[in-house]
């Protein structure tokens, strides 16, 4: 019996583009663009099943191994650390780790430094490794308004255009972290299933190539 290969998406629109990249790799699935709420899409000729989840999920899909494969940010594995192989850079869904204030804000370098962020772990090593004594505020969104409403100083978030701290008046004051899509394999399972993870790997890898060129 051919093996299945599970494959964890990403969803919204990073997770489509990631999915042509994989139906040109040979690994097609038409079912999938069938516009439901299906979240699960199997072609066993193919040898594949893939399944929509949450971009932050992916890892936890990956490193438990309900997955064999998947399509993480950088921003993710960076975070959390799963235990998985980081096979390749897709160069795709790129934007930055960014730390942003109001206009207006003059920072005291004697005083703690109010954060608020999404992303504690990255938050965190970025201010220890300047020495700087901050407090962590973590919130799951919206993270623009923190400083606004005066609840911290600056926010620690990902900017890819800048239009959402624009519309909030808010400023760029460092851009320290470039972020893009990778993909990721399951250490056990990228053993039994090599042959068909490889065959994946090298075929994204020239699809980014001709992409350059
Ligand atoms: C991210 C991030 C910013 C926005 C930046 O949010 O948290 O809010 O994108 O993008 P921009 O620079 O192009 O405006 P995301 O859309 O991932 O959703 P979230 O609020 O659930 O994190």
């Amino acid at each position: 019996m051919k093996k299945i290969l599970n494959v964890a998406l990403p969803k919204g629109r990073l997770g489509e583009k990631v999915y042509a990249m994989f139906e040109e790799a040979g690994f097609p699935c038409p079912s999938i663009k069938e516009n439901n709420r299906k979240l699960i899409f199997e072609n066993e000729e193919a040898g594949v099943r893939y399944f929509w989840v949450k971009p932050s999920d992916v890892a936890i899909y990956v490193e438990r191994g309900a997955a064999d494969i998947g399509v993480a940010g950088k921003d993710i594995l960076l975070e959390y650390r799963p235990d998985v192989y980081e096979l390749l850079d897709l160069e795709m869904g790129k934007c930055s780790m960014a730390v942003a204030s109001k206009s207006d804000f003059i920072d005291d370098r004697k005083r703690t430094l109010k954060v608020a962020t999404k992303f504690t772990n990255i938050a965190k090593d970025y201010y220890a490794k300047q020495g700087r004594d901050i407090d962590i505020i973590h919130l799951n969104g919206s993270i623009e308004i923190a400083p606004i409403l005066g609840l911290s100083d600056v926010i620690v978030d990902i900017v890819e255009t800048g239009a959402t701290l624009k519309e909030n008046n808010l400023v760029v004051v460092e851009k320290f972290l470039p972020i893009s899509a990778r993909l990721i394999a399951n250490k056990a399972n990228f053993k039994f299933k090599s042959e068909a993870i490889e065959k994946i790997m090298l075929s994204l890898n020239e699809s980014k190539e001709k992409k350059d060129d």
